[in-house]
């Protein structure tokens, strides 16, 4: 392949050596086995070797690292199970697995969506009925005791939370799942671990090799430089990015909660433990790694420590990794950042579609908000326009809601372009969703008020924002259907743009807030369990009796759902482009698929609104099928209607 793959000079020579250092492990493997790792390593090095150059590359013992990185892949993919060898190739052959329109994400905790890992296996045929093909399984790696940040305060990335089982449940969901076509995603919490991890714990020891692995000040001389330009992310319960250590007698990093102690990713050996805990993960069975908080990595003075390059670097030595020895396995980016910065977590210039497979697609989670607020659709078709074309080999993560707060990630200069303000836009739609804005139909609550900026982010549920909660209180018939309109409007958005959706566990139904995380001290000061409740399986059961809300809800999202299934133009891979029609209460997507155009149209308000269909005609649209409703639209005299919050996928 030499030619065809053309490697530099310096990594071709790094990859020959590395190669040699693990032939005694190749060795005891089957001829075709080590075929397939040498194909893959040389497939991939040289993504490994420019990601791993760039932060590394000036240590004088960056060789002898690429070498024992090598090493430590060869023993994974040594010890992977046959099945998963198997997977390995089928995905090798199948490298848009994740983009397939079929695919449909569901995210729960553990514990509040089954009791425990093995009650999972109870619920497959719920996941089945929805036609889910991949799930985040939520708070599995061992926490921290006590307060955890929602299981996001790793203790030991290689253990499962007893609570919810061993590490055998593990493999076993992971197993049942796919014998199903279920995927399975495990939270990989990158930036940081709990201050309980043993890494934490030898370094509050004071062994200096495990100091290192941590950003540890003895004075507030650094941190206060930092200081100067750190946002704060939790500026209510944790202010500051710096915790005192006593026993340590130093400042140590802690960008989120005083226990989560950032890892300093200068430092390569911080790297190898994650690569190692992922093949180990990966060996399990998990298909999907979740990397959390990753904007976060890279630290640099008189920046927010956020989007630095080296992180992009990083995340795509991670992703080689995993090519080479664990090649089934997809890296999810979780970058809730701004529209700007977004991009880059799929590779742009020389990193190009080489960073992540999947990320969060915040902005239009975002603007799906901001939009039915302000029944405008001209400040989301403003943003999303502006994206870039992101590469055609990933997938963007499609979410209403998820188990976080939302937070106004929207620019002054987005909202300038649409002759709003940014400050005013964002105070609105807190005002909005907190329920403090008269007239609003959300009922949400304000999260981590941020006095310094004004930020104030919103938790809520899904259904409690669209108005369901509110509309059933008033008892008012006419508020709870359009609140059932807005749920599925947005989940119908998030189908149709184009990744994989993330439906959110319970917004199926439309479950409601939950105030119960009051009662619970670990939980009580964080509001984000507002839209955590658990799972209510009664009301599951109602989704059988017609006419009850939670019938409504499934079988509106189980028809989107479908129609998205039978819909090959929502490959991800498929070109798409937002359009500006010039009609502020219609959002327009059009995807050019080689069966023809797909023109998805959203009707933000609950207002019927009249789209003039001229473009749609010069498409070739002119008579156009909706998939969604399964018939033909008419545009005779040239006009399209729309219904209150109507939502058309036209082909
Ligand atoms: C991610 C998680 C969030 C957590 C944070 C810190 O954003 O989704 O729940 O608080 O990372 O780990």
């Amino acid at each position: 392949m030499q030619n065809v793959l053309n490697l530099t000079a310096a990594s071709r020579e790094r990859f020959e050596r590395a190669l040699e250092g693990c032939a005694d492990t190749l060795a005891a493997l089957p001829v075709r086995d080590r075929d397939l790792f040498e194909l893959r390593l040389e497939r991939w090095f040289q993504h490994l070797d420019d990601g791993l150059g760039a932060v590394y590359g000036r240590r004088p013992d960056y060789d002898a690292f690429v070498d024992r990185l090598v090493r430590t892949l060869a023993e994974q993919y040594a010890s992977r199970p046959e099945a998963l060898k198997r997977l390995d190739v089928e995905r090798d052959l199948t490298p848009d697995w994740f983009q397939r329109e079929r695919m449909v994400g569901y995210v729960f905790y553990v514990e509040r969506f089954a009791g425990d890992l093995l009650g999972v296996l109870d619920h497959l045929d719920y996941l089945e009925e929805l036609g889910v093909t991949y799930v985040h399984l939520m708070y599995v790696l061992r926490p921290r005791e006590g307060e955890n940040d929602g299981g996001y305060a790793i203790a030991d990335y290689r253990d499962v939370d007893p609570r919810v089982g061993t590490i055998d449940d593990l493999v076993a969901v992971c197993d049942a799942l796919r014998e199903r076509g279920i995927a399975s995603c495990v939270d990989l919490v990158l930036n940081h671990c709990a201050d309980s991890h043993a890494w934490a714990r030898a370094a509050r020891d004071g062994d200096p090799h495990y100091r290192d692995y941590f950003y540890a000040f003895p004075d507030r001389g650094e941190p206060d430089a930092f200081e100067r330009t750190l946002p704060e992310v939790f500026p209510d319960f944790a202010p500051g990015n710096f915790t005192w250590v006593p026993e340590m007698g130093r400042w140590v990093w802690t960008t989120f909660h005083g226990y989560q102690w950032d890892l300093n990713w200068s430092n390569p050996e911080v790297l190898l433990e994650v690569v190692d805990i992922m093949g180990e993960l990966a060996n399990r069975g998990v298909d999907v790694f979740r990397m959390d908080a990753v904007a976060f990595m890279w630290k640099r003075l008189g920046t927010d420590c956020q989007n630095q390059p080296e992180v992009h670097d990083l995340l795509q030595a991670l992703r080689a990794c995993s090519k080479i020895a664990t090649p089934a396995v997809a890296h999810k980016a979780e970058a809730i950042v701004s529209p700007g910065d977004l991009m880059h977590y799929f590779g742009t210039g020389r990193r190009y579609g080489k960073v992540a497979n999947i990320a969060y697609h915040n902005s239009l989670m975002v603007q799906t908000w901001s939009a039915l607020a302000s029944r405008d659709a001209r400040l989301m078709t403003h943003t999303l326009r502006a994206y870039p074309p992101a590469p055609p080999s990933i997938a963007w993560g499609c979410y209403v809601r998820c188990h976080d707060d939302i937070g106004w990630a929207v620019t002054d200069e987005d909202a300038a372009a649409v002759g709003w303000s940014g400050g005013a836009h964002r105070a609105f739609l807190s005002d909005f969703y907190s329920g403090q804005y008269s007239g609003s139909f959300a009922r949400g609550a304000v999260f981590q008020y941020n006095p310094a900026t004004g930020d104030r982010r919103i938790s809520g549920s899904c259904a409690s924002l669209a108005g369901l909660e509110a509309g059933l209180d008033a008892g008012d018939e006419v508020a709870v259907g359009l609140a059932i309109e807005r749920i599925l409007w947005a989940h119908a958005l998030a189908c149709g743009f184009g990744g994989i959706p993330l439906l959110y566990m319970g917004d199926e139904l439309g479950m409601l807030n939950d105030h119960h995380y009051l009662n619970d001290p670990d939980h009580r000061a964080d509001n984000r369990w507002l839209h955590r409740p658990p799972m209510d399986w009664t009301a599951a059961d109602r989704r059988h009796l017609p006419g009850t809300v939670e019938a409504r809800v499934f079988h509106g999202l189980l028809a989107i759902l479908r129609a998205r299934g039978r819909t090959p133009h929502l490959h991800a891979q498929t070109p798409a482009e937002v359009l500006d029609t010039g009609h502020a209460k219609a959002f327009v997507q059009l995807r050019r698929h080689p069966l023809g155009p797909l023109a998805a149209i959203y009707n933000v308000s609950e207002v019927p609104q009249e789209l003039d269909a001229g473009w749609l005609i010069d498409l070739g649209l002119r008579q156009p099928f909706d998939q969604l409703e399964q018939r033909f639209v008419d545009l005779g005299d040239g006009r399209l209607a729309l219904r209150p919050y109507d939502r058309l996928w036209l082909v």
